[in-house]
């Protein structure tokens, strides 16, 4: 058994996760998250609330996850957003073209159909499920299609990502925002991308979640106000250029800045607070890297992309966060399709004396000449430029008609004039969370398998299985175990039980099986504390507190329990200092 094996057997039995649908045979791409695994991915999300939402200062939208297809024809999803698909022409499966390839040649995901198609026929390359012959690669759009109302109704689509809604909404963001840059937005919720064929378990799904911030900077200035938080973090990089050397730079922010590495401060702000929460979580800092993204792999819209990749048992390097820079291009390509101007007005700090040419269509020629399109045509003229104006005919495009317009009925000036301010189209940088990913991470890299002692001199040593999550994300915080199940017992400990709760902390009372046992499902599910009552508990007023990781016991008084506790997994208070040693 690998470790995805162990981890993914555990959680299918402590009640993390499992396959969707397992009722009818399941299907690939899709997981239920049970009782801990709902719990724990919502702490996971919490964090991420406070970090961006709370801290940063970028609110929160709630946008349909189904779209109208004029957002993804905009967005470029309708156009571009596939997969190369090959079918298997005796059995029917489906594969992804470049990954049948990719142990013969380095770079299958950038060829194109016909390249994989050649790469498919020369190395004889076959159905991995049954031998049979391969058809021919072509594009398979991910997105899934849906109808919007009854009847022939409107097409739609599932988002396959949360952005679009911030896009969608720039203008109203902007008024929420006094137009003034920077400012961010975001999303935690349910994306979908129909994958051709997901053999990664919970790492490809089908429908996941995403939390992603959209951030509108200007475009002139890419510099952060709080850059000294991250400056002096060090990072593990791997740049584009570090990738051709194959060693990844251990180097601070701001080197990196410095040296050209990471383009500008805002980007690497990003990547620094991308490393503070996952290590936050419990990625464990050695299995975690900054790759940049090669030109040849970057996504339709951005200029610039590092993701953070984790370290991963079996699946290797997986990314889990893509840090871009989208720049204008989304709010360009909404603009064109919507025909609405989305920029964000900038006032001088001075106002401006501009020399510039005004257009001054006449109205009173246009009109008798192109009647109903005449105003379109003025607007159309008004944005040209000088070289165009000048030409004899001047060629105007109206509603995909392209018109002539002569000369002599367009006058243009020359005018100095007082400007305070203009429009600008803002740049985006957007880190894109996967956090199903970054949850399957947490749980990897927090299991541990160790042989421990036992009892006593008599007994043979044995196997624990330990998940050490950090304890502001584990889903269980604290075990309320009464030692016996006898009344006597069981009252005190549902008074411990309310009491803890009381205090916000997420509290399990379990009196089933023997106390060996129920420490060790604890130690598995990743309880940090667990606190049993005894007939002590009954003359003193105090109970045991068994510290997961160390394993060892304290005791300490019933009172004041949920205020110590809190402290020990919020504000870092130490074990040993809970009570008196065991
Ligand atoms: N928004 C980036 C992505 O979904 O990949």
């Amino acid at each position: 058994m690998d470790k995805y094996e162990q981890v993914i057997e555990m959680a299918k039995r402590r009640g993390f996760l499992w396959n969707s649908f397992e009722l009818y045979g399941g299907t690939a791409g899709f997981y239920d998250y049970g009782p801990l695994g709902s719990t724990l991915k919502r702490r996971i999300e919490q964090i991420w609330r406070e970090t961006y939402v709370v801290q940063e200062g970028y609110m929160e939208i709630e946008a349909p996850t189904v779209g109208i297809e004029e957002v993804f024809i905009a967005s470029g999803h309708v156009g571009g957003f596939s997969d190369p698909l090959c079918e298997c022409k005796n059995c029917g499966e489906a594969f992804r073209a470049d990954h049948l390839v990719d142990k013969i040649v380095a770079v299958a995901d950038t060829l194109s159909d016909k390249e994989l198609d050649k790469v498919i026929r020369e190395n004889n390359v076959r159905c991995p499920e049954c031998e049979g012959e391969l058809g021919e690669t072509y594009e398979f759009n991910l997105m899934f299609k849906t109808q919007i109302g009854p009847g022939s109704g409107r097409q739609g689509y599932m988002r396959p990502e949360t952005a679009q809604g911030m896009f969608v909404d720039f203008l109203r963001l902007a008024r929420f925002y006094r137009d003034k840059l920077p400012f961010g937005a975001t999303q935690i919720g349910k994306s979908y991308r129909n994958e051709i064929s997901p053999r990664q378990g919970v790492i490809r799904l089908r429908e996941f979640t995403q939390a992603e911030a959209e951030i509108f900077i200007d475009p002139n200035d890419k510099k952060h106000t709080n850059f000294s938080r991250f400056a002096d973090t060090l990072v593990n990089l791997y740049s584009d250029e570090a990738q051709d050397r194959g060693i990844v730079d251990k180097m601070s922010l701001a080197e990196a800045v410095e040296k050209g590495i990471i383009a500008h401060e805002f980007l690497a702000y990003q990547i620094g607070l991308t490393n503070h929460f996952l290590q936050r979580v419990g990625i464990v800092a050695d299995k975690l890297r900054f790759r940049q993204h090669k030109k040849d792999e970057m996504a339709h819209y951005a200029i610039d992309c590092w993701d953070a990749e984790i370290e991963t048992d079996r699946f290797g390097w997986v990314e889990v966060v893509g840090i871009a820079d989208r720049t204008d291009y989304d709010l360009k390509a909404h603009a064109a399709v919507s025909k609405t101007e989305l920029s964000i007005y900038r006032e001088y700090s001075e106002p401006k004396m501009v020399t510039q040419f005004v257009v001054k269509p006449n109205m009173g020629k246009l009109g008798p000449l192109f009647k109903g399109k005449a105003k379109d045509i003025a607007e159309a003229l008004k944005a040209m430029s000088v070289e165009e104006l000048e030409k004899d005919n001047i060629k105007v495009t109206v509603d995909g008609e392209e018109l002539i317009v002569p000369k002599e009925i367009v006058e243009f000036a020359e005018e100095t004039v007082k400007i305070s301010g203009e429009n600008i189209i803002p740049h985006v940088i957007e880190p894109s969370y996967g956090i199903d990913r970054i949850f399957y991470s947490t749980m990897e890299h927090a299991f541990e398998e160790e042989m421990v002692a036992g009892k006593d001199d008599t007994e043979e040593e044995e196997a624990r299985i330990v998940m050490r999550l950090k304890k502001e994300v584990a889903p269980v915080q604290v075990a309320v175990l009464p030692l016996l199940t006898r009344e006597e017992l069981i009252t005190p400990a549902k008074n411990v039980e309310i009491q803890i709760k009381q205090k916000g902390l997420l509290v399990s009372y379990d009196d089933s099986g023997t106390i060996g046992r129920r420490y060790r499902r604890n130690d598995e599910i990743g309880t940090p504390y667990s606190i049993t009552i005894d007939y002590d508990t009954l003359e003193d007023n105090t109970v045991t507190i068994r510290d997961r990781d160390s394993m060892k016991q304290v005791r300490a008084p019933i009172e004041g329990i949920a205020d110590l506790l809190y402290e020990m997994i919020y504000i870092g208070r130490d074990f040993e200092s809970a009570g008196k040693a065991l």
